[in-house]
């Protein structure tokens, strides 16, 4: 199967809440472990032929949840991004989060401006964090990103929560068991070895039927 040279690999990271419900912790431990699941991820895509990787944080509808849950995922995104900078310089990604601004505690969104200022030179990963994200919103304000090649949803759900819904239209669905805070590299990799078995055709003939 040829490997297509630029890959864009979305990921809906589900999974923390019921990670630590498991182990007798609070979610917010959840979310704690997930963001080093962030890190290790943004780390492999590079090595694993990843040009382009857009990762689900929070979605519009996740307003819905207590209040304490929503403020301290809202700080830890903020910590999260002031500490990942250097590294993130250093590794040649570029970090843009997507999604609305206008809902954001202030602190986060001064962080989010910073980091993107910090990393925009990176030319070895397009890494897009989607905050405060909804598909349909993003639709309906013509905020439109690359075609997606891979979409990966851990936690065992299959379904897209109003993700990517229009750059999704020939994406390869990847669904996982595997709680977000326990995937790592080996987890990309066989999502990655699972994609390259696909036949793409997008609405044409497989190679060997045509012409
Ligand atoms: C995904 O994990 C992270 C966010 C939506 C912020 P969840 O918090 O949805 O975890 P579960 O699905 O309850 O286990
Ligand atoms: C989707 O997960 C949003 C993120 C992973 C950020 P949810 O846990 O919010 O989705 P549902 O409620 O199971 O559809
Ligand atoms: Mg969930």
């Amino acid at each position: 199967m040829p490997q297509s040279s630029s890959i864009h690999v979305a990921i809906i990271m589900d999974g923390n809440g019921r990670w630590a419900a498991r182990r007798g912790l609070p979610r917010v431990a959840g979310h704690r472990a997930g963001a080093e699941a962030v890190r290790r991820v943004v780390e492999a895509a590079p090595d694993q032929g990843i040009t382009a990787l857009t990762l689900y944080a929070f979605s519009a509808d996740n307003w819905k949840r207590p209040p304490g849950e929503v403020a301290a995922l809202m700080r830890l995104f903020a910590r999260h991004l002031r500490t990942e900078t250097p590294r993130l310089v250093e590794n040649g990604v570029r970090l843009e989060v997507v999604g609305r601004r206008d809902r954001l505690p202030a602190p986060l969104v001064a962080g989010i401006t910073a980091v993107e200022r910090a990393t925009a030179p990176g030319g070895r990963l397009a890494l897009r964090l989607a905050v405060d994200y909804s598909a349909r919103w993003a639709i309906g304000a013509g905020v439109i990103l690359p075609d997606v090649d891979l979409l990966i949803r851990t936690g065992g759900e299959q379904r897209l929560s109003d993700f990517l819904l229009w750059e999704a239209a020939y994406a390869e669905l990847y669904f996982t068991d595997t709680m977000w805070p326990d995937f790592g590299a080996a987890d990309l990799a066989r999502a990655l070895a699972d994609f390259r078995t696909r036949q793409r055709r997008f609405g044409g003939l497989p190679e060997a039927a045509a012409g």
